[in-house]
């Protein structure tokens, strides 16, 4: 009986080790493998479509060339000697939230040599700090790419998508197939070619149109062409992704190009104008040393050797008014080619390439709209202006780039 009575005492503590280790390892591996919701981070998106304002206005702040690194470690470049001691990557991330504090944009554009990935040993870290701003402000924003964002961790792909992934990014790894124009959209070249279409105030008549179009494109980074090595350039395949559009606004608005002054029964026939956006300049640009400019030409204009024909085919499209460009930091001016202006952003970075003396700058694009009859009807005015750097972040070279009225 004793004998048994033991037995059986040891059983029951054998089965209770037994039942608490199934348990101890089932809420181990449970934990293990199971997705905790609560930790899951859903990207945070802007409110789409981008909208002009009730007031008529659209403001783009376009950020060129911050060459970010690691932070607070990533010493500056082009600062004077007294400066270098307290300047780092920091100063373009103040200087882009003064910026945003300032001129209260409504988008942000940035237009490549977003990080120095020779500077950083982590891509993703790195990006993450260069549009710190950019998140912390909810504003939409989009990012194209330069010929030093790969320089690290990560291929052009790569970066683009995270950046597309990123909060409040509207940014695309490539433009989304639609419908007919697939054909011209699979083997697009490059990473960072899209379309942001921006419409009118909410409850105006131009509510449910796009009035502006925001062209975004891959300038590439370095290549060999005739066996020497030069910049990269935007290819004939995302030309036709332009053009291919183009044509079917053309198609959808026949010939359109003076309904503004139409009655606004005819609104669907507004003709929505675009501004694009890349980084490296094109060979035509060359054209401004002999031109009046407004700004500066501070260093030789850096561009590919291969005239790939995109001032030819922006002009073909009839609607673009201007386009944005990085890339040689001491160069900020604009330049009319062929009835289009042609923008430096001039640079925005610490830790990229300047000039002592000559304040890291950035960009402000004003588009406004016209009313009649107390309603918006159309697009009216196209403005530019630049903010240094200083202690007052000076406006300056503001200037109109195009004018319904002229
Ligand atoms: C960089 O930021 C520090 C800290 O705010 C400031 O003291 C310094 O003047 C800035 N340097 C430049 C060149 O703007
Ligand atoms: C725009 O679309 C919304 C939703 O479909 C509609 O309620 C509104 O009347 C439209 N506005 C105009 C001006 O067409
Ligand atoms: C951009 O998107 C708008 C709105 O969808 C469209 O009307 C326009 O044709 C597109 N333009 C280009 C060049 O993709």
């Amino acid at each position: 009986m004793e004998n048994f009575c033991s037995k059986w005492s040891v059983t029951v503590i054998f089965l209770i080790i037994l039942l608490t280790s199934i348990h101890f390892i089932y809420t181990q591996l449970f934990t293990y493998l199971s997705i905790n919701f609560d930790n899951i981070k859903l990207k945070k998106s802007p409110p789409l479509p981008l909208r002009f304002n009730s007031d008529g206005t659209f403001k783009i702040l376009q950020v060129a060339d911050m060459h970010f690194g690691q932070g607070l470690i990533t010493k500056c470049k082009g600062v004077s000697p007294s400066e270098f001691k307290y300047c780092s990557d920091l100063n373009t991330t103040k200087f882009v939230q003064r910026l945003i504090e300032v001129e209260k944009p409504d988008f942000l554009a940035f237009t490549g040599d977003n990080i120095f990935g020779s500077s950083t040993p982590d891509a993703a870290e790195s990006l993450f700090k260069a549009f710190k701003p950019a998140m912390e402000s909810r504003l939409p924003w989009a990012a194209v790419l330069g010929n030093h964002d790969q320089e690290s961790t990560m291929n052009r792909e790569e970066l683009m998508s995270l950046i597309s992934l990123m909060d409040y990014s509207v940014s695309q790894v490539n433009p989304s197939s639609g419908h007919q124009e697939t054909d011209l959209l699979t083997g697009i070249d490059g990473f960072g070619n899209y379309n942001i279409s921006v419409h009118g105030p909410y409850g105006s008549l131009l509510a449910n149109l796009s009035v502006l179009n925001l062209l975004f494109l891959d300038s590439g980074d370095r290549a060999i062409a005739e066996g020497r090595r030069t910049y990269g350039w935007i290819r004939e395949s995302q030309l036709n992704w332009l053009k291919g559009f183009s044509q079917t606004e053309q198609d959808e608005h026949g010939e359109c190009n003076h309904c503004r002054s139409s009655p606004s029964s005819s609104l669907s026939r507004v003709t929505p104008l675009a501004l694009g956006f890349f980084h490296i300049p094109i060979p035509e640009i060359r054209q401004l040393y002999y031109q009046k400019v407004i700004g500066h030409i501070g260093e030789s204009i850096a561009c590919s050797s291969v005239n790939s024909g995109v001032l030819k085919s922006l002009v073909s499209m009839k609607n673009v008014k201007g386009v944005f460009i990085g890339h040689d930091h001491n160069n900020d001016c604009c330049g009319n080619l062929d009835g289009i202006w042609f923008c430096y952003g001039g640079g925005s970075g610490y830790h990229g390439y300047g000039r002592v003396g000559w304040d890291r700058r950035a960009r402000v694009v004003q588009v406004e709209l016209s009313k009649r009859d107390n309603s918006w009807i159309g697009l009216e005015k196209i403005g530019t202006w630049k903010r240094l750097d200083d202690k007052l972040l000076s406006k300056i070279d503001e200037q109109v780039l195009w004018d319904q009225n002229s």
